[in-house]
């Protein structure tokens, strides 16, 4: 087990030992690993010290990609370096520091809409499920976690956005379809592209969670970028989210993806609340016959196998893709895909409610 009580991967853990501290202890041994997880040949590695301990790691970077590379299994080495939480074990504890200690919670409820996969639909899915809480009467954000490719301006027809402004209450989001948004797309010029490092991605998530005025919002949903990296860390790091939502198609491929993302979600503590099939059933915009083409119900069975609540399936309709297009989403309808919205955020609501309940205590008498 390492410092946070999880199983790390043996050959992580002894390629993170070959390395050591100052103090002449092995990285793993020592406590120094926040978390370490191989997932197809890349090697991903969060260390965590004080601040004042920052440079001392910063020096054993290169020293732990040449340990971890010796290994067979390792093509890519990815360290992640965070100076922001006090050392688990050996080191000398300090205070976290202020705004990451006191930081209230951005919402109520604050829930990351995610999946392993690139284009399974998180952005749509996420879009849609704000507008529904919002077609309920709560008020919902939504903020945009794709620092490189945000989808969040187009879909909610935002994209003249002339930047955002801070005020003295935090950066200002901006309002459509009855939904506050806060997206990267908001400070790009059109066609322009975010060139940062992992480290700057990880910091602007954490500005938009932590020091935008969501005005004490209901429900804020999270649109996180395909993968397992900078940007999931970050949420984990911010503390304050409810949990994650996977999004997953029925193929078996985008499961596989999926699970790479539970696992990243479960390594890093964020607590699972469910699944949700996109994609699940085609519905022929001539007929209204239902295909389905990418077969159906794997993530019920997957959501069923793992003791996690299955939110519910949205079709595969060429209207939820045109009225993304558009930036109308379209669960400001009335019509099934909207009542399939409508259903899955009720669903998802009560799965954060459920998660906030500490666990029943049995006492003894
Ligand atoms: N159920 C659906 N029916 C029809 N089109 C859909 C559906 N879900 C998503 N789409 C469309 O599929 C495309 C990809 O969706 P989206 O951008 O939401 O995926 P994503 O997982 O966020 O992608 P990325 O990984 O790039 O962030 C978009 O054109 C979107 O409108
Ligand atoms: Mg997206």
């Amino acid at each position: 087990m390492n410092a946070k009580g999880m199983t790390m991967d043996p050959v992580l853990r002894a390629a993170l030992d070959a390395v050591t501290d100052a103090s002449g202890a092995g990285l793993a041994a020592a406590g120094r690993v926040e978390s370490a997880m191989l997932d197809g040949g890349v090697a991903t590695v969060v260390l965590t010290a004080p601040p004042d301990r920052a440079p001392d790691l910063d020096a054993l970077k290169p020293k732990i990609e040449k340990a971890l590379k010796k290994q067979k299994s390792i093509r890519k080495v990815r360290v992640v370096m965070t100076a922001d939480r006090p050392a688990p074990a050996a080191a000398p504890r300090q205070p976290q520091p202020k705004a990451q200690a006191q930081a209230p919670k951005a919402a109520r409820h604050v829930i990351a809409v995610a999946a392993g996969k690139g284009g399974v639909g998180k952005s749509a899915v996420a879009a849609n499920l704000a507008v529904a809480l919002a077609r309920k009467g709560l008020t919902a954000g939504v903020l945009d976690a794709d620092i490189y490719g945000p989808s969040i301006p187009r879909l909610f027809g935002v994209t003249d956005a002339k930047g955002l402004r801070k005020t003295g209450a935090g950066i200002e989001p901006l309002q459509a379809h009855g939904v506050k948004i806060v997206s990267m797309g908001f400070l790009l010029k059109p066609g322009q592209a975010a060139v940062w490092r992992g480290p700057m991605v990880q910091g602007a998530i954490r500005q938009f969670l932590n020091e935008t005025d969501w005005g004490g919002a209901d429900v804020l949903v999270i649109d996180m970028p395909p993968g397992t990296g900078d940007a999931q860390l970050a949420i984990a790091q911010a503390g304050g989210v409810d949990g994650a939502v996977i999004v997953c198609t029925p193929q078996d491929l985008a499961l596989d993806d999926a699970r790479k993302a539970m696992a990243m979600f479960e390594q890093t503590h964020v607590p699972l609340l469910g699944l949700i099939e996109n994609m699940s059933v085609f519905v022929c915009p001539h007929c209204g016959g239902e295909s389905e083409i990418f077969g159906r119900g794997g993530a019920r069975a997957e959501a069923e196998a793992l003791g996690l609540p299955f939110l519910g399936e949205i079709p595969l309709h060429i209207d939820l893709r045109r009225r993304s297009d558009e930036g109308r989403p379209v669960a400001l309808d009335d019509g099934p895909l909207a009542q399939a919205f409508a259903r899955a955020a009720d669903q998802m609501l009560a799965a954060a409610e459920t998660a906030r309940k500490p666990a029943p205590e049995i006492r003894f008498e």
